[in-house]
């Protein structure tokens, strides 16, 4: 099988009391372990795409014969997307938000209050199911994104920070209907610092200040 159900990074009783042992096995154990197995299964149709990163299928799904792109981007997204969800997060106010992140979401969203509200309500207006996101796209611009189902932004050209789950599945052991609640309480399991390294990856020529993605932004366009 190409692909394998990651270990969490963590203990399932980890996050609780913000999300509880047994909500973070039915997530891991069942409903991510469900995306693995159909995708491989999507996959043992398609020998030839069984060994690209699910990553690198999610940003040419226009490309992939026309029966594997919705497999793909339904079960490969599903993969994808809680396996990058399971890194960003972290025991309850474990990680403290980076001055340098801090500064770039001020930047990007005016402060951080206003950051946090407008994730939230795109993830509590997002109608049925699906994921919240910050992403930053190939310029450099951070942005939020509120996509439905396993859909990625990888597919957009987005390079995803973080996300949060608003499936039933995600919250309703713990949460019941109460959406917003979930992604209020949320915020005590952000891993920061995950968040911090993946906007460096994604930007590695960028200082923490944003001074030399200016000059490089400039040099881009100068260049043309
Ligand atoms: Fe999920």
């Amino acid at each position: 099988m190409p692909h394998t159900l990651p270990p969490l990074p963590y203990a399932y009783d980890a996050l609780s009391p913000v999300l509880s042992e047994a909500a973070m096995r039915l997530h891991h154990e069942k409903h991510h372990k469900a995306y693995v197995d159909n995708l491989n299964k999507a996959l043992a149709l398609h020998p030839d795409y069984a060994a690209v990163p699910v990553e690198e299928l999610l940003r040419n799904l226009e490309q992939l014969p026309e029966n594997l792109r919705t497999p793909i981007r339904n079960h490969g997204g599903g993969h994808a997307n809680h396996s990058l969800y399971w890194q960003v997060m972290a025991p309850p106010g474990s990680v403290d938000l980076p001055p340098s992140l801090k500064r770039e979401l001020e930047s990007a969203f005016g402060d951080l209050e206003a950051f946090r509200a407008r994730f939230a309500e795109t993830g509590a207006k997002l109608f049925g199911s699906g994921w919240a996101w910050l992403t930053v796209d190939a310029t450099g611009a951070l942005e939020i994104l509120g996509l439905p189902n396993q859909d990625s932004p990888l597919s957009t050209g987005r390079t995803p920070l973080l996300l949060v789950d608003v499936w039933e599945h995600a919250y309703y052991p713990d949460y019941q209907n109460r959406r917003p609640d979930w992604l209020q309480a949320w915020w005590e399991i952000v891993d920061w610092e995950a968040v911090a390294d993946r906007l460096d990856q994604a930007r590695p020529a960028q200082s923490p200040s944003g001074e030399v993605r200016a000059s490089r932004q400039a040099g881009l366009e100068a260049s043309r």
